[in-house]
C-alpha cells in the first residue's frame, strides 16, 4: 500500500519546505518537491504543516499510586495522545520496591498491548542494590535504554548515593537517568509548617514547594553527576532556579539534558485559588509569570531538549480524596492530548520559537536522546511513516468533554488554541482523519538504542 501526501510544509529540525511524501510498507520512501508516482491514497495537506510524529517523554498511565489509580490506561491515554499529533509516548515503567525491573517491564507490556500510538518504557526505579544493578543489561537487550529515578514521594524516593551509583552504571552502557528534582525533607517541613498555620486547602501546594526546592534538587542531581562524571536529565523543569542550576553545571562543562512540560510554560499559580484548585495538584507545581518567561526564553535559546506531558490524570472525584488536606490529593494531571496545539499557540505564533524548533522539541530531540533517531524524530527517506499534520487555521477551544482521554477535568480547561492536529499516520496507517481516530489499537512497542548523547562533552 503506497499512500502520497501531498502539498504540505515539511518541517524537520533543521529545514522546512514545501514537499511531497511517499509512504510504502510502515516507511518514507521518498521526500521530494512534486513526487508524480503512482499511490493508494493521496492526502492533500495544502496549507498544512508536516511534522515527524511527536514522541512525548513523560507519561504515566495506569500508574497504581497505592491510594488510587490514574484515570487513563494505555488505552485511553494513548487514544488522546495520537489525536494530539504524538505518535510514540515514552510511558514511566515503574518497578514498585520488592520487584524485579523484569517482572514491571512485563507488566507494562502487558498494560500497553491496546495501545493506539506507538510506546517505549523508561525504568522508574524505586530502589538500586545489586540486583537491579545487574538487570541494566538485560533491560538494553530489550529495549530500554532509560531509567527515572524520584527525590520525592514515599514509596518510590532514593537516597543520593542510588542516584550516584545508577549515573555511573547506566552512563558508561550510554544510558541516561531523569531525576525528580525536589527535596524531600524541606517540603514535608514546610507542609507541616502549612498545617500548623491552618493552610490545608490547594493554596498550601505550591507554599510547600517554593522555587528553591526544586532549584536544590536540581543543584544537588548536578552535583551528583558532576562527581560520577555522567550525564544528567531533570524532568519537568518548571523553575528560573533550576534552569540557572543546570546552566551553571552546563557552563563547568557537563552534559545536562532538559525537559519541561506545557504546564510550565502556560498556567499560572494563582490557579491554586480556584475553586476546582486540586485539578493543578501536580509536583512540581505551577509557577509565576518569571519562571514561564525565563522557560520560553530558553527554550528560544536551544537550552531545553525537549518538552514531555507528565501526562497523569485524576477524575474530580479521585481529587476529591484530599479535599481538605493538600498534601493528599493524588498529584498530577492530563495533558497528552494538547501538548502540540498549546506550543504552536503559544510558542510558535507568538513567535517565541520557530516551527522548526517545535520539531526538534517535540520530536527529533527526543528520538536522539532516547535512541531512536534516525527512525523516528525526522521526516526523511527510510524513517518510520509517523508524521503529525498541523492545521495553522484550525482555531478551537481545549476541554476535556472533546478530549478523548478518561478524565472528567484539564488543567487547560477554557484555554484557546490556533491550530490543531487534523491527520496522524502511524507506522504508514492514516490513524486519525480530520480529528477522528478511525484506526485505534494500532500502536506497536518501540525497541530504543542507548542515547545518542548529542550534547556529549568528552
Ligand atoms: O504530579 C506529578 N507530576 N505526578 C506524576 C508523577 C511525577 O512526579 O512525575
Ligand atoms: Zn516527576
Amino acid at each position: 500500500m503506497r499512500m502520497l501526501l501531498r502539498n504540505g510544509t515539511v518541517v524537520n529540525a533543521d529545514r522546512a519546505a514545501q514537499e511531497d511524501v511517499l509512504i510504502e510498507n510502515g516507511k518514507i520512501i521518498s521526500v521530494a518537491p512534486e513526487i508524480h508516482e503512482d499511490a493508494d491514497t493521496v492526502l492533500d495537506a495544502a496549507g498544512k504543516l508536516l511534522f515527524p510524529g511527536f514522541i512525548d517523554t513523560h507519561t504515566h498511565f495506569d500508574l497504581d499510586l497505592g491510594v488510587t489509580v490514574t484515570a487513563d490506561d494505555f488505552r485511553t491515554g494513548t487514544a488522546a495522545a495520537v489525536l494530539g499529533g504524538t505518535t510514540t509516548v515514552l510511558d514511566f515503567c515503574t518497578q514498585d520496591r520488592g520487584m524485579t525491573m523484569q517482572q514491571a517491564l512485563n507488566l507494562w507490556k502487558h498494560k500497553a498491548q491496546d495501545s493506539s500510538c506507538n510506546y517505549g518504557f523508561h525504568l522508574a526505579v524505586s530502589e538500586w542494590n545489586p540486583e537491579r544493578e545487574a538487570e541494566i543489561e538485560s533491560m538494553i537487550r530489550q529495549g530500554v535504554t532509560s531509567f527515572k529515578m524520584y527525590m520525592v514521594y514515599d514509596n518510590m524516593r532514593v537516597d543520593d548515593g542510588s542516584i550516584y551509583r545508577a549515573l555511573k552504571q547506566t552512563g558508561m552502557r550510554d544510558c541516561i537517568v531523569g531525576v525528580h528534582c525536589e527535596n524531600y525533607d524541606v517540603l514535608n517541613e514546610r507542609i507541616r509548617e502549612l498545617h500548623a498555620a491552618g493552610i490545608m486547602g490547594p493554596e498550601g501546594h505550591p507554599a510547600s514547594r517554593p522555587n528553591a526546592v526544586e532549584a536544590e534538587g536540581v543543584a544537588r542531581l548536578m552535583r551528583i553527576a558532576e562527581l560520577a562524571g555522567m550525564p544528567a536529565w531533570v524532568v519537568h523543569l518548571s523553575t528560573r532556579e533550576g534552569l540557572e542550576e543546570a546552566r551553571r553545571a552546563r557552563n563547568r562543562g557537563q552534559e545536562v539534558y532538559l525537559e519541561t512540560c506545557p504546564q510550565y510554560l502556560i498556567l499560572d499559580q494563582e490557579r491554586y485559588r480556584d475553586p476546582d484548585g486540586e485539578k493543578f495538584i501536580m509536583s512540581p507545581p505551577l509557577r509565576s509569570g518569571e519562571d514561564r518567561e525565563a522557560l520560553l526564553s530558553a527554550l528560544a535559546l536551544g537550552e531545553i531538549d525537549f518538552i514531555g506531558t507528565d501526562h497523569c490524570s485524576f477524575t474530580m472525584e479521585q481529587k476529591a480524596l484530599g479535599r481538605g488536606d493538600f498534601a493528599k490529593v493524588p498529584n498530577g494531571g492530563a495533558g497528552v492530548q494538547n501538548r502540540a496545539e498549546l506550543v504552536y499557540t503559544y510558542a510558535v505564533r507568538t513567535g517565541r520559537i520557530t516551527p522548526m524548533q517545535m520539531a526538534a522539541l517535540l520530536s527529533e530531540r527526543a528520538a536522539r536522546i532516547f535512541g531512536m533517531y534516525p527512525d523516528k524524530g525526522r521526516i526523511g527517506a527510510g524513517s518510520d511513516a509517523d508524521i503529525a499534520v498541523l492545521d495553522p487555521s484550525a482555531a478551537g477551544i481545549i476541554s476535556w468533554k472533546t478530549n478523548a482521554h478518561a478524565c472528567d477535568n484539564s488543567p487547560f480547561e477554557g484555554i484557546p488554541v490556533s491550530g490543531r492536529v487534523t491527520d496522524v499516520i502511524l507506522n504508514g496507517v492514516h490513524v486519525v482523519s480530520d480529528g477522528k481516530l478511525t484506526q485505534p489499537g494500532c500502536g506497536r512497542f518501540v525497541f530504543r538504542r542507548p542515547s545518542e548523547r548529542p550534547r556529549r562533552t568528552e
